[in-house]
Formats: C-alpha cells, structure tokens, sequence
C-alpha cells in the first residue's frame, strides 16, 4: 500500500507559500494518487521547540485542522490527526533520537538559521526536531512525503535514519520520497524576494497570510517589489520579484510559467499585479468561506477523532516491531 505523509506546524498563521508548497500538493495529490492512502496531521508536537502562548496554541491546532478541509482535502479519503494525541510519535522520535548523530542534527540548515535569530534560550527540541519528524513520517510507512523546498533536508535526514535503521536492526521501516511541487516549492517574500515567503518576518507585506483580509491581499501584491525593467519575465537571479510572482501566479493556476509569459509579452508590470492581485483574492476567498463554516461545525471533532483512531492503530503496530526489532521491554 502507498501511503502518503505531511504536516504543518501550527505556529504563526498559514502563508500563500504554505498553501503553495504543501497544502495545494496534498489536494492535488489526493485526486492524482487514487491507490494511496493519505495521512496529514497538525504537528502541534514541533511547535513547542519554541515558546507558544497555550490559548493561542489551541486556538490554532483547530485553525489547520479546519484549514486543510477548507482548502478541498477530503475527510472521507484522508486520515486527518493531531501529532500530539498518537503518542506513539514522540516514542518513535526518541529511538530516532537515538539512531541520529549529533553532528547530522547539527548540520541542518533551518536549525543554524534560526539558532542565529535566537541567541538565548534555545530548547533541546530545537536541535532534535529533525528525529521527530522522521518518526512522524517513518511510523507510518510513507513512500511520499510532500513537502515545500525548507524541508527537503529534513527529508533527506528522514531516509538516512530509515537505512541505518533497517541496517542495524533488520528491515522495519519504508524509505520515503520527497515530493516537491515543480513551480512553488520556495515562495519568497514580497519585500524581499530573495528570501522565503515566512509568518515570522516582521514585515506583514512581506507574506500574505490564507486569512488575510482580501482586499489587504490584493494590496500586498500589487506593493510587491519588482525590478526596474519592465519586461515579464522569469529569471530568479536577475529578477527575483516578477520570477517570484510568476511562480505564484502558475502554482495558483496550474499553467505553465512560459505561458504567462506569452500572454504579457507587451504588457506592464501593474497590469500583470493586477490580474494576480484578483487571482489571489479568487483563490483565498472560497477558502475562508469554508473554513469559517467547518470551524464552527461539530464535524471537525468528529474527523480528528476518527484520524486519531485510525493513525493510533497504525502506529502502535509499527511500535510494537520496532520495540521487537531493538529489543526493549520484556
Ligand atoms: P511548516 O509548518 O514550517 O510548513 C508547512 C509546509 O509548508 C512548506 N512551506 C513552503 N513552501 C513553499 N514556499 C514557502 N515559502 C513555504 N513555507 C513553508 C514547508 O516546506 C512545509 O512543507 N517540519 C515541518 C512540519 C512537519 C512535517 C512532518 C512535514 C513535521 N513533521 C512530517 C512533513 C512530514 C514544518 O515545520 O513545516
């Protein structure tokens, strides 16, 4: 059986480049991969590795759960969960804890970036995140795992850990394939295009939140900074904000970028912002409609309940080997 795997962390409001890079995949995949089973889930686990207010926390584990329905994934077709009610993630998360080597940890790039933005109180689970996660991924068996571009050496480190693993103990767990979007796996920043698209930087107008207010959206795009050239055309290195545009208008349409490039021979920068501006706004607004409904309904219960059921018996299988496999317990 195929399975598929991903998260979020339900840290900072949900971006376009969320939306782009991970959860647009989940629902295009979800319809292109009949044969595979799907798993998503709200990794509230991963978002204690920083300091997080507990109303506001819980206010936003509903918030993605919601959000993943709103945005077109289908409760009937994929098991949806909360990371922190399988325990069974943390338990997994240590033994990868204990196959990963310090320096591997180390040696992640997200780790050394915010460890630079964050001096002082840096927690533990900062610099282990990266054995979590491959449990989150390997306790299910997953052969694909979508993820935008940030989280491909976080992947990478998942398979070497499923190989050593296996090596060590006899084979137990699935190797998994990153998946990334062809066109949307990095979306940048509005400000600054030649950085990611992030709900941390200080600048609103630098990312467009799926809940922004519509209407401050289409202004976002319109104020995103491009280059003094008036030609639209893709070239990330020498014109990085119109590249970055183009990219978002593609992944939100599914057309290719060569043909938006077509169709604006000739035309101007504003025109070009303006038909993305209304492409945004067409994409987020059905979106928040729903998403405000099943956040009031009594559905969304009843979908994480039935996730929790289902993804808790799958992993306390996989335990059950891999505690066999090591030798623990009696
Ligand atoms: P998180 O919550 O930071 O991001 C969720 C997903 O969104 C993608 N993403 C982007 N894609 C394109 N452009 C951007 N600007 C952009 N920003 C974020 C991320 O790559 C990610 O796919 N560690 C993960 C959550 C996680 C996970 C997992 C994912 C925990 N366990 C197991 C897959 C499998 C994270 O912090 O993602």
């Amino acid at each position: 059986m195929k399975r598929l795997v991903s998260g979020i962390k339900p840290t900072g409001e949900p971006t376009l480049g969320n939306y782009i890079g991970a959860l647009r995949q989940f629902v295009n995949l979800q319809n292109e991969l009949p044969d595979t089973e799907i798993f998503v889930f709200i990794a509230d686990l991963h978002a204690i590795t920083t300091p997080q207010d507990k109303q506001k926390l819980k206010k936003r584990i509903r918030e993605i759960a919601a959000l993943y329905i709103a945005c077109g994934l289908d409760p009937e077709r994929v098991t949806l969960f909360i990371q922190s009610e399988v325990m069974e993630h943390a338990v997994l998360g240590y033994i990868m804890e204990s196959t990963a080597y310090i320096g591997e940890m180390e040696r992640m790039t997200q780790y050394k970036d915010k460890k630079r933005k964050q001096t002082e109180g840096i927690r533990t689970s900062l610099l282990t995140y990266p054995a979590l996660m491959a449990a989150d991924i390997l306790l299910y068996d997953a052969t694909v795992v979508p993820v935008g571009e940030d989280q491909r050496q976080h992947l990478e480190l998942t398979r070497d850990l499923a190989n050593r693993f296996n090596n060590m103990y006899g084979e137990t767990f699935v190797v998994p394939e990153a998946y990334t979007p062809k066109v949307g796996a990095r979306i940048k920043s509005l400000t600054e295009p030649t950085k990611k698209m992030d709900k941390s930087s200080e600048n609103p107008k630098s990312y467009i939140l799926l809940q922004d207010d519509l209407n401050a959206a289409k202004n976002k795009i319109r104020s995103a900074v491009t280059d003094s050239d008036s030609k639209i055309k893709f070239d990330e290195k020498n014109k990085p904000g119109i590249s970055n545009l183009l990219m978002i208008y593609a992944a939100l349409t599914d057309r290719s970028i060569k043909d938006i490039e077509d169709q604006y021979i000739g035309s101007t920068y504003q025109a070009f912002k303006e038909d993305l501006a209304n492409i945004v706004y067409d994409t987020l607004k059905p979106i928040q409609e729903k998403f405000n409904e099943i956040l009031k309904s009594k559905e969304l219960d009843e979908i994480l309940d039935k996730g929790r059921e289902k993804a808790s018996y799958i992993a306390r299988r996989k335990m059950s080997k891999v505690y066999k496999r090591i030798g623990l317990g009696r």
